[in-house]
């Protein structure tokens, strides 16, 4: 075999790819009764009526999918109050992550990160090749101040990308502190990826900026991990130039028909909003009950916890809970995150249960 070495992009190869699930295929083999609690997955699978419509669409999986996705973009421009002409879908609101750089980015500009934040914007930024600029909110309480973020903007940042609420932290950007960026020439995107959990949005902002883009998925309160759907709203001009950046077909028939009928199954959604509010009031709770632990107060369906013993080690706790047959993520030295973490998944109660239980045991330990 040739060397081909030279065929390829020296920042690709050196690039990471994101695999968060890769681990899990190994453990199943172990045993498949696992509490998935790493990857904000929702715990109570789709809607019923999502997944009917999503049964009956494979009689037509052999067709293409309608190209203007206008039933989808119906549906959510219904639940989102803004005309399907100021919405793009993606398959997965990650879709948007290389169109951001892909679409906007010139040579030597630059993307703008505040972390902690979602991993991925960074990872792919390397792979595309870009300059990433960081200005980070400080340890111990991670909130909001947009100062440094001003001091960081140089000449060549072109956008500045956020997610609120935060991924991993939990916690949103008070409109008070994000306008502050509104009146800058730069593209600002916000990934509100946990927005169905959070009761509040910065999308209204659309209607007097035309340099805002919005992306939500339907991963998370919706069920569709799996399905892979993911919407951005912006204005109709910045719509029609995504819609361009995006690979056509960007969504499968079966993932927009069950979509279709989940974002009209509200009732659904209210169960399980109200189950996963529910259940991440009884892990922040309950684990701030327990000795040097710190549960972030979250706007989303984890929580971020924090060991504060001096000889805390949250790659032990991780261990010891997958043990028990709970998977967490462990978030040490992470994201932008200083100090020992994990990040836990509001489950069902029983999985939500289960965790402290096994938490309890591995602190005492
Ligand atoms: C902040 C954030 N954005 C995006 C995603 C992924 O969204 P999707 O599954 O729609 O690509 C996640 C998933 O964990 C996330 O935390």
């Amino acid at each position: 075999m040739g060397d081909i070495s030279h065929l390829l992009k020296p920042h690709i190869q050196k690039g990471v790819a994101y695999s968060p699930t890769a681990l899990l295929r190994k453990l199943y083999e172990l045993r498949d009764d696992y509490a998935r609690l790493m990857g904000n997955e929702l715990p109570f699978g789709i809607s019923p009526q999502a997944r009917q419509a999503a049964i009956e669409a494979l009689d037509t999986a052999h067709l293409y999918p309608d190209s203007s996705y206008y039933e989808l973009k119906k549906a959510l421009s219904t639940y989102t109050g803004f005309p399907d002409t100021q919405i793009v879908v993606g398959n997965g609101s990650t879709q948007f992550i290389d169109a951001f750089y892909h679409g906007f980015l010139n040579p030597r500009e630059a993307a703008l990160f505040i972390p902690p934040d979602y991993g991925p914007y960074q990872l792919r930024l390397a792979i595309f090749g870009g300059t990433s600029q960081l200005a980070p909110r400080p340890p111990p309480d991670y909130t909001w101040n947009l100062d440094h973020v001003f001091n960081t903007i140089t000449p060549a940042t072109k956008e500045i990308i956020l997610v609120s609420p935060n991924n991993p932290v939990g916690n949103c950007i008070p409109e008070s502190e994000f306008k502050r960026l509104l009146d800058l020439d730069l593209l600002i995107v916000v990934d509100e990826a946990y927005f169905d959990f959070a009761d509040t949005s910065l999308a209204h902002f659309i209607h007097n900026h035309s340099n805002l883009i919005i992306t939500r998925t339907m991963a998370k309160a919706f069920g569709f991990a799996g399905l892979r759907l993911g919407y951005a709203i912006t204005n109709p001009e910045l719509a029609d130039y995504l819609t361009k950046v995006v690979h056509h077909f960007p969504v499968n028939r079966i993932t927009a028909a069950a979509a279709v009928a989940a974002l009209g199954d509200t009732q659904y959604l209210n169960y399980v909003k109200k189950e996963i509010k529910a259940g991440r009031e009884f892990l922040e709770k309950s684990l701030n009950g327990l000795p040097n632990v710190r549960a972030f107060p979250s706007r989303t369906n984890f929580v971020l916890t924090q060991f504060t013993a001096s000889n805390a080690d949250s790659n032990k706790i991780s261990q010891k809970l997958l043990q028990d047959g709970i998977i967490v993520r462990d978030y040490t030295g992470k994201a932008g995150l200083v100090g020992q973490f994990i990040r836990i998944t509001v489950g069902t109660q029983a999985q939500n249960e289960a965790c402290l239980d096994s938490l309890r045991n591995a602190i005492e330990q």
